[in-house]
């Protein structure tokens, strides 16, 4: 870790996936206010962090110019304005001559934008990969470009979480810990469960999507990230990209199977709705306390997939599949989820031996010992606990998942 920030996974709002470059000063203000008086602040949601598109150029002495028909009162205005609301400020750049929408880039500017951003209060820099010159092919050039802002950030001496954006070019999960608070780690998302998007169709586990406009499924990030996922630490994340949950391209079990796993493998957990007209079904699944709960887990580790089967049962998008992931919680607790991306109702179940990670024999041993909460329920299921042991329990028809923890502290549902 680079820095003592950012040890749990980042909370806040990105405006990129609602407005791409429709920004200016009263969407980020009123979407602060909102976000508070949702209680969304106080569910964890701290950072409100501009994308692309908010300055016009440099000036004479190369210092970076916000847009003034976009932003009338300045950067640092703003940045006040949404610290007075109780939240911190996030803003983008890009490791490049040119952001990927063509705004100014700070690559070779990277001490003197760093100050720029210092004396504006922000505390949060989403850097990005577009137009870098060539400067990439090996992890140790694009390591060393990323480097160049990590060091600039440090001297310009106020605390500034360091989140970079280079679609898991030249493999991030193995050099961000040293460089980022956190790295994408694919391309970027679109809102769809598992759908190909027409224009850029994302195939293949492996597809990184490494270009921007690219398109990828919450399937694809997801079966990317099983790969790689291990590699997370607390304080260092791979960041599976911005939340769709709100956007409306996916049904309400999907979006919880989302926010499910972001929150289970430790992704930053950026909103991407408009929260001006967020309806009650996603503010339900966005402020679920204990989905929060897992993500901001004192012990950071990301859940892992355990097994993945494909199954017959295909959707008109590909093959169906199954799969179940796990991981140890603080204080003893393990967090399972199944996942069914099929389109007809299974039975599925995860053994205590797979959820684990131990020897049959032992799973046997420690069968009596859990309490099982159904986290979207939010309460406490021994029947549903005993039919995943048993291997009775149903999963709905079309994309499904269910989020329990087993809880090692106390003993024996049964007395
Ligand atoms: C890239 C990034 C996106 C977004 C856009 C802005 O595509 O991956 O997250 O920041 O650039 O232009």
């Amino acid at each position: 870790p680079i820095n003592g920030l950012g040890v749990t996974p980042a909370m806040g709002w990105n405006n990129w996936n609602a407005f791409a470059c429709s920004v200016n000063e009263d969407l980020l203000i009123s979407t602060a206010e909102k976000m508070a008086a949702f209680g969304l602040r106080d569910a964890g949601y701290e950072y409100i962090v501009l994308d692309d598109c908010w300055s016009l150029g440099r000036d004479s002495k190369g210092n970076l110019q916000h847009d003034p028909a976009k932003f009338p009162n300045g950067m640092k205005y703003v940045a006040e304005k949404i610290h007075s609301l109780g939240f911190r400020f996030g803003m983008y750049s890009d490791a490049g001559s040119y952001t990927c929408a063509r705004y100014p880039g700070s690559l070779g500017y990277e001490k003197q934008d760093a100050i720029t951003f210092a004396s504006w209060d922000v505390d949060y820099l989403k850097y990005d990969n577009c137009h870098n010159q060539g400067l990439s092919g090996t992890p140790k050039i694009t390591s060393e470009r990323y480097r160049t802002m990590t060091d600039a950030l440090r001297a310009a001496g106020r605390p500034i979480l360091y989140a970079i954006c280079n679609w898991g070019e030249d493999f991030p999960w193995k050099w961000g810990p040293t460089v980022a608070n956190s790295w994408r780690m694919s391309g970027d998302i679109y809102d769809s469960f598992d759908r190909p998007d027409p224009r850029c169709p994302c195939s293949g586990d492996e597809y990184s999507c490494a270009y921007p406009g690219s398109h990828c499924s919450v399937m694809n990030i997801l079966n990317k990230a099983a790969s790689i996922i291990d590699t997370s630490l607390p304080g260092a994340f791979n960041d599976l990209d911005m939340l769709e949950v709100g956007n409306g391209g996916m049904d309400d079990e999907e979006y919880k199977s989302h926010f499910s796993f972001w929150a289970a493998v430790k992704s930053p957990l950026l909103m991407g709705n408009d929260v001006n007209v967020m309806d009650a079904k996603a503010l339900s699944i966005l402020n679920n306390p204990a989905i929060i709960a897992v993500s901001q887990d004192p012990l950071g580790v990301p859940a892992v997939r355990r097994w993945r089967y494909y199954v017959n049962d295909t959707n008109q998008y590909g093959q169906g599949e199954i799969q179940m992931w796990s991981g140890p919680l603080f204080g003893g607790d393990q967090l399972v989820i199944l996942l069914n991306a099929g389109n007809s109702s299974r039975t599925m179940n995860a053994t205590l031996a797979d959820i684990f990670c131990v020897a049959t024999g032992i799973a046997k041993e420690i069968q009596e010992d859990w309490d099982v909460y159904d986290l979207w329920a939010n309460r406490m299921d021994d029947a549903t606990a005993q039919s995943i042991i048993d291997g009775t329990s149903i999963m709905g028809a079309g994309t499904s998942v269910a989020s329990f923890y087993y809880n090692a502290t106390q003993v024996s549902y049964k007395e």
